[in-house]
């Protein structure tokens, strides 16, 4: 099977290690920058095709998309229009009002298209799921999700992110969609700005706060920050009536304890979201050459999933630039 992979930035050279070393899988490579083409090529031992066109035309059986965000909706289409199922990195346009006619696109041409929302890969958050369709955690009266990065990316990065809600929170949005089944009604959104004044300066906030309101008056907090120097840091917490589970606290979690005596936890934080991911990451590729193969890949994100969570990420952001809470419409 030939899978080929559009853009290996930051992402796209680590999903390319990961198809790489699936069995029966080889792997062709794109990306605008050609000596990052090679770079990424030559590690994994992938061949380099010039572009997507190019890699289409080699005769492919998935396409991966891991180019930057203002690249999807085009790279998505040429997949879809040949007929090739896709994997696209979230989100899958940079915004919803721009994810739309994509969606159509794609549903006329009968396209298979799903997007990368890493946590539903995680056992942490599969966990919390399962609990929660168990009820065993009881009704439940506080989510509380954080997305942490112990450094900012690259301010080019950021300028065309969408902004950090677009960016970061939107995998915490989908959790939530995905953990609970249940919609966003309301969002109230706030943002600062201590860290590098460059970010300012690109439109974006390096530290927010949305508070969600779900359609069954439950409350959830989704918070970001782009300086979390302990190290970084993504975990979910779910209090409910009879119970409490937390995912993403581990040895590894970048937290320590003010209480004398606790030592948890012991081990070192992770310092990205690839080490925090890393198995999440994996199961996720291999669920998408799974489904490319008739085999799977059920729990990979659908694209009118995605989109909805996009649509939470785009009234959180509305919000912020606003300075009031905005309430969804229904669809
Ligand atoms: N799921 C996650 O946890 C996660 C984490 C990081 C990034 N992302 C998403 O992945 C995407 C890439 O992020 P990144 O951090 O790797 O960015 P990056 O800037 O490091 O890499 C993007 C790469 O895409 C290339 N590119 C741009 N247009 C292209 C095109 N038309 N064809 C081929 N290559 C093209 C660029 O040259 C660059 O090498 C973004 O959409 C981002 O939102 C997801």
């Amino acid at each position: 099977m030939r899978i080929g992979i559009a853009g290996v930035g930051r992402i796209g050279v680590m999903h390319a290690r990961h198809a790489a070393r699936l069995d029966g899988v080889e792997v062709v490579l794109a990306d605008a920058d050609p000596a990052r083409a090679r770079a990424a090529a030559a590690e994994v031992g992938a061949r380099v095709l010039a572009d997507v066109d190019a890699m289409l035309r080699s005769g492919l059986d998935g396409l991966l998309v891991a180019a930057g965000t203002p690249a999807h909706p085009e790279l998505v289409r040429a997949g879809v229009d040949a007929g090739v199922p896709v994997l696209c990195e979230k989100p899958l346009a940079p915004d919803a009002a721009r994810s739309r006619p994509l969606l159509e696109h794609i549903a006329a041409r009968g396209g298979t298209v799903r997007v990368g929302h890493q946590r539903r890969f995680d056992r942490g958050y599969q966990e919390v799921r399962r609990a929660l369709r168990a009820g065993e955690l009881g009704w439940i009266h506080n989510l509380r999700a954080l997305t942490c990065d112990q450094a900012p990316p690259p301010v080019e990065f950021l300028a065309t992110s969408g902004g950090i809600f677009r960016d970061c929170s939107v995998h915490d949005f989908d959790a939530i969609r995905w953990l609970t089944g249940r919609e966003v009604v309301e969002v109230c959104a706030r943002g600062s700005n201590n860290g590098d004044p460059a970010i300012g300066e690109v439109g974006d906030v390096d530290t927010a706060l949305a508070l969600l309101i779900l359609d069954d008056g439950t409350l959830a907090s989704v918070a970001a920050s782009r300086y979390n120097g302990a190290g970084h840091d993504v975990r979910l917490e779910v209090q409910g009536s009879r119970g409490t589970l937390v995912a993403g606290l581990d040895e590894h979690s970048a937290l320590r304890s003010a209480e004398a005596g606790v030592a948890f936890p012991a081990g070192a934080p992770h310092a990205t979201f690839a080490e925090r991911f890393a198995d999440a990451y994996r199961a996720e590729v291999a669920a998408f050459v799974a489904l490319v193969r008739g085999t799977g890949g059920e729990d990979l994100c659908t694209p009118e999933d995605a989109v909805a969570a996009s649509v939470v990420a785009d009234a959180a952001q509305e919000s912020l630039e606003k300075g009031a809470p905005v309430r969804l419409r229904a669809g």
